[in-house]
């Protein structure tokens, strides 16, 4: 899906509390790397709770192009792969949709088999840096032929003779780390990532599941991720824990809507995930982690959110932004009802998101009444306090799910409301998200006349 569809404005409607239970749907990373690693696995694997919005059903359907067969049965995803190395020619151009992760672990999975894909997406991806990922992929052997200054549309021409490859991390980005990583299992030998800040590390425990040798220790430059090349992947069952990254949005709401109690269960909480919510805690947030436990190897929780009156701003520590990337959208909502100002430094990869999250966001918070503050990779909002917000904007969502869902969830808890533009892109992370927040009890309304 490249995003071609009529926008759909939706408002949101103060003054009506929320409570009850929000199921949100699976992890979006993990999804994404089940249909991959399970298309590179021999055999079938079979995934409950896989996400179903439409960045991750591009990715299913990038996975049958490259000659994997992937179906939902009843509950479950199952992917019959063809092995490491396996990949057919795609007779056709693969769209990738909005999805940034798809399109770059795809590209990293298919760089060091010797065939060739045209990649394209949505006006959105079209605008994304491709060269983090393409520059370690040509040191395995591929090439890449893009627009001007790496974007898509962009033939890859996967290595023939694939060499292993060391490479040190420019950029703190778990998708650049999973292309090579991915591009590693084709090359013989090992292949070494280094990265010196920690990202999301769903693709390492993920190909330890499927039986890859990979070895994890601290370099002097930072952690070394070591896979070796050419393993026959096991197929696996996989139960997806629930986003955090999604479940962000009803546990911010519950924080910020008064008289609310809204609980999530089964929250996916890996440690390279939860910055997020460590600093809605430090900012006084009235949150409790129930039933703390491990499923499918990932740490798990239910999260209860309780309506929080007295959050302070806070200074959100630079190396803490990996942990909690997708989050600043919504913590800067959070952060215009807390008291004082909320610092945000080190985020300057906000700015190659879907959109350019600091500039969109930073639209929405001054259309609600509220100051914010920019350079280029820092921001700040100064918090107006709990009932201090106006609203009333209309927020433009730039092809940007998790800039609709935070200017809906800001219009929630606002004097007067919020409208957007384009409700649609929700549709590639959370497509259930305006039901649950309905159920809920919130007040969205199509149209954006205020
Ligand atoms: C993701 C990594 C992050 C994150 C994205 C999902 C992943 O991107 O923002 O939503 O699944 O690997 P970067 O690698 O660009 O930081």
């Amino acid at each position: 899906m490249s995003g071609h569809g009529q926008p759909v404005p939706l408002t949101a409607r103060p003054g009506h509390a929320l409570r009850g239970t929000a199921p949100v749907p699976g992890d979006k990373s993990i999804s994404h790397r089940a249909l991959i690693l399970g298309a590179l696995a021999v055999g079938e694997t079979r995934i409950r709770g896989l996400l179903e919005g439409q960045d991750v059903l591009d990715t299913a359907a990038a996975m049958r192009a490259f000659g994997a067969q992937v179906e939902r049965e009843g509950q479950e995803w199952v992917v019959h792969g063809v092995g490491t190395g396996g990949f057919a020619e795609p007779a056709d151009v693969i769209d990738c949709g909005n999805s940034g992760t798809g399109v770059r672990l795809i590209m990293g999975a298919m760089a060091t088999t010797p065939i060739t894909a045209t990649f394209t997406g949505d006006a959105s991806l079209r605008r994304r840096p491709m060269g983090r990922v393409t520059e370690p992929l040509s040191l395995f052997g591929a090439r890449a032929y893009g627009r001007e200054g790496g974007r898509l549309p962009m033939t890859v021409v996967g290595a023939r003779d694939p060499l292993p490859v060391r490479h040190a991390l420019t950029v703190p980005s778990a998708q650049v780390k999973s292309a090579i990583l991915l591009a590693g299992l084709n090359a013989p030998g090992q292949t070494v990532v280094i990265e010196r800040e920690a990202t999301r590390d769903h693709t390492e425990r993920m190909l330890k599941g499927f039986g890859a040798e990979i070895h994890i220790a601290d370099g002097p430059e930072g952690r070394e991720i070591a896979v070796t090349g050419r393993p026959e992947l096991r197929p696996q069952r996989i139960e997806v824990p629930r986003d955090p990254s999604s479940a962000a949005f009803p546990v911010c709401a519950g924080l910020i809507v008064p008289g609310s109690e809204v609980l999530v269960p089964a929250i996916g909480l890996n440690p390279t995930r939860a910055g997020l919510y460590q600093t809605l805690v430090e900012m006084g947030a009235d949150l409790t982690f129930e039933n703390r436990r491990e499923e499918g190897g990932e740490p798990v929780a239910d999260l209860r959110a309780r309506f929080s009156g007295a959050l302070r701003g806070v200074e959100v520590p630079p190396e803490r932004a990996a942990s909690m990337i997708d989050e600043y959208p919504i913590l800067s909502v959070v952060a215009a009802f807390a008291e004082g100002p909320t610092v945000m430094r080190g985020v300057r990869e906000l700015r190659v998101k879907e959109s350019d999250r600091i500039e969109a966001m930073a639209q929405v918070l001054r259309a609600a009444g509220v100051e914010v503050e920019e350079g280029p990779d820092w921001w700040i909002v100064h918090g107006r306090g709990a009932g201090g917000v106006r609203g009333g904007g209309l927020a433009q969502t730039r092809l940007d799910h998790r800039i609709a869902m935070s200017a809906l969830i800001l219009g929630l808890a606002s004097r007067e409301g919020m409208g957007v533009d384009d409700a649609g892109p929700i549709a590639t992370s959370f497509p259930a998200f305006a039901g649950l927040m309905t159920d809920l009890g919130a007040v969205l309304e199509p149209g954006d006349e205020r």
